[in-house]
C-alpha cells in the first residue's frame, strides 16, 4: 500500500524529447506562467509546425514539466524561449534542457546560437552562462517593466562549430 501511494505522489523525473505541434496548449500555458507578455496557443502551434523551428519538451508523466524552442537562419539560431515549470525550477532540468537543444542544434549544421536575457534574471543568466555563452550586446530599457523604467537586454552568444 505505501509503496503504492509512493508511486502515486512521487513526481516521474521529466523526459527529454522534441516537442509537436500537439504541444501547444501546454506550452503556451508555461509560458504565459512563466513570462510577463504570453504567447498564445496558436503563435506557439504556427512556431512549431514551422520547419525553421526546434523545439523540445520536457515531461513528467503527462505533465509539461519545460521547454525551449529555437529559430534556424541559414547556420545560426535563435532562442526564442526556454521555461522550466515552477515546481522543477533549480533541479538542472533548464540545463539539461538547454544542453540538449545544442547538441540537436549543432548536428543540424549550426554554428552560433544568440539570445537575449533580461540583466536581472539571475537563474536564466547562469544558466547560459554554465553553457560557455558571453556577451556581445546590450539593448538599454529593452523590456518595459513600468511605464517610466524598463531593464536592460543582454544579447549572448555561443559558438557551436
Ligand atoms: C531560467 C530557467 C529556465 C532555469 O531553469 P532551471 O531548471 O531552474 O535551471 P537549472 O536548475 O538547470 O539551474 C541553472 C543555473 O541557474 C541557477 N539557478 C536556478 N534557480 C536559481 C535562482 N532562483 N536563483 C539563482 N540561481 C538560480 C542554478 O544554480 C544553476 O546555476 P549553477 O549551474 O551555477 O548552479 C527557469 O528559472 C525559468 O523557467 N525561469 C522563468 C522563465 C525565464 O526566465 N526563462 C529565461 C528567459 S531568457
Amino acid at each position: 500500500m505505501i509503496g503504492l501511494l509512493n508511486r502515486l505522489f512521487t513526481r516521474a523525473e521529466p523526459v527529454l524529447s522534441e516537442a509537436s505541434a500537439r504541444d501547444a496548449a501546454v506550452i503556451s500555458s508555461l509560458h504565459a506562467l512563466s513570462f510577463r507578455r504570453g504567447w498564445s496557443e496558436h503563435e506557439i502551434e504556427a512556431l512549431l509546425i514551422d520547419r525553421n523551428v526546434v523545439t523540445h519538451r520536457a515531461t513528467s508523466g503527462r505533465t509539461l514539466a519545460g521547454f525551449i524552442l529555437s529559430r534556424l537562419i541559414d547556420e545560426e539560431a535563435e532562442i526564442l524561449s526556454v521555461a522550466v515549470a515552477p515546481a522543477w525550477r533549480g533541479r538542472s532540468l533548464g540545463r539539461n534542457l538547454l544542453n540538449l537543444h545544442l547538441r540537436r542544434l549543432a548536428g543540424l549544421g549550426v554554428s552560433a546560437v544568440f539570445l537575449e536575457v533580461g540583466e536581472s534574471n539571475t537563474p536564466a543568466t547562469k544558466l547560459y552562462e554554465r553553457a560557455g555563452f558571453h556577451e556581445v550586446g546590450r539593448r538599454e530599457n529593452y523590456y518595459q517593466e513600468t511605464a517610466a523604467k524598463g531593464s536592460t537586454a543582454v544579447v549572448l552568444r555561443r559558438d557551436l562549430a
